[in-house]
């Protein structure tokens, strides 16, 4: 087996998809544009370079380590060949190169395989390729000219594979004029070597818009998810009665925290619709740092830890199961307390459970709460 780097540039700054962040670290689906491509990576038989843009090569890192591969990563430069090139130095001693856009985020392993293949097989260069599905017309600004057959057209996608020795020698030949090239394969192609076409795959496509970051958050898994939270607290605390993020007439709630269970069943509703376990896990509940803790502490930490996660909360509703309070007489105020602290409509309903059980009784108060969240 040759010795093959695998150079995923990712060093660009995203300027067409307008998030204010380099591309490669845009959250997709809950991660970033990077987490993606190297996901779809993990498992490729070669060395991986991420070119990182200069002073993101720490974040890069990182967002490696999630994805669960092991890279180098260098810092890019100010062009797409300058990060190529950047990459290459790092991947001196490969025989073989594959250079890929880390745009092309959900780029299939398959399609990663067959460039190696027909590299193996002993092509020099080799790019992936679409045929082109629009009618193409020359135009001059407004102005449309001539239609181009678009039979004889080929789009060109990545990742495009080398001989390392064939590609560093286009490098070198290109010099300055490198700067304008948009694909490695055109600066072998201008040596006069032959370039091998093997099929691209649609999934490669680049991320470059706001279109096309929607496109890849849709094929890697649905925008929204629920989770649903119950919490139940009995009365007899020191303190007063905190429900909904009010304080309320009568005796608390017994607890370590401040009781205030529709409070925490919103917690467990909005972690649990991310995926990210419950309220235990975000605070450690026994921790005397949390003694008495608002239950508006627990729920900003839970909206924070979804930001973190890429998740946003769209709406919550919960229900109070109890004689008291009386959820009905303040509803609206509970509502807009909740609203604010969850960052989206809360709405809020309070039920008895006609005198059964330990909850009829008086002796305690629960909370039932669903949440929707959406992708940030
Ligand atoms: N790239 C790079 N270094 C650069 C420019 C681009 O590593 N100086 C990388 C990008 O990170 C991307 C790939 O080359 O993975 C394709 O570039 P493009 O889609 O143009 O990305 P950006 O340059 O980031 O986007 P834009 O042109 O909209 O600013
Ligand atoms: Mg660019």
């Amino acid at each position: 087996m040759t010795a093959t780097a695998l150079i995923v540039v990712a060093a660009g700054s995203g300027t067409r998809l307008g998030r204010g962040v380099p591309k490669a670290f845009a959250t997709v689906a809950g991660a970033p544009v990077l987490e993606h491509a190297l996901r779809g990576l993990a498992g490729v038989d070669a060395r991986i370079v991420v070119v990182a843009p200069a002073g993101g090569e720490a974040e890069a890192r990182a967002i490696a380590a999630r994805a669960g591969v092991e890279a180098d990563v260098v810092a890019g430069g100010a062009t797409r060949a300058d990060s190529v090139a950047a990459g290459l130095e790092a991947a001196e001693g490969a025989e073989h190169v594959l250079v890929h856009d880390a745009a092309r985020a959900l780029a299939p392993r398959a399609l990663v395989e067959r460039v190696l293949a027909a590299l193996r097989a002993g092509a020099g260069a080799v790019v992936p390729v679409l045929p082109v599905v629009d009618t193409i017309r020359a135009a001059e600004g407004e102005a449309l000219g001539a239609i181009v057959d678009r039979a004889a057209l080929r789009a060109m996608q990545t990742p495009q594979g080398f001989e390392a020795a064939l590609l560093r020698r286009a490098y070198a030949a290109a010099g300055e004029g490198r700067a304008a090239s948009t694909d490695d394969a055109q600066l072998v192609q201008a040596l006069g070597e032959p370039v091998v076409a093997v099929p691209g795959d649609e999934l490669a496509f680049k991320i470059t818009t706001p279109a096309d970051a929607d496109r890849a958050a849709m094929l890697l898994g649905p925008a929204t998810r629920v989770g649903i939270g119950v919490d139940v607290h009995a009365f007899g605390g020191d303190g007063p009665l905190r429900v909904a993020g009010l304080e309320w007439e009568g005796q608390g709630l017994a607890g370590h925290s401040d009781g205030d269970v529709v409070c925490h069943a919103i917690v467990d509703a909005l972690l649990g619709a991310a995926g990210l376990g419950d309220i235990g896990g975000l605070v450690g509940v026994d921790d005397p740092q949390h003694a008495g803790a608002r239950g508006e502490t627990f729920v900003r930490l839970a909206v924070e830890r979804l930001a973190e996660h890429g998740w946003r909360p769209q709406s919550v509703s919960v229900q109070v199961l109890g004689v008291r309070p009386r959820i009905g007489a303040r509803r609206d105020e509970a509502q807009a307390v909740l609203a604010a602290m969850v960052g989206a409509p809360v709405s809020v309903s309070g039920t008895t459970t006609d005198g059964l059980g330990a909850l009829g009784r008086g002796e305690g108060l629960q909370a039932i709460a669903t949440a929707l969240v959406a992708r940030a």
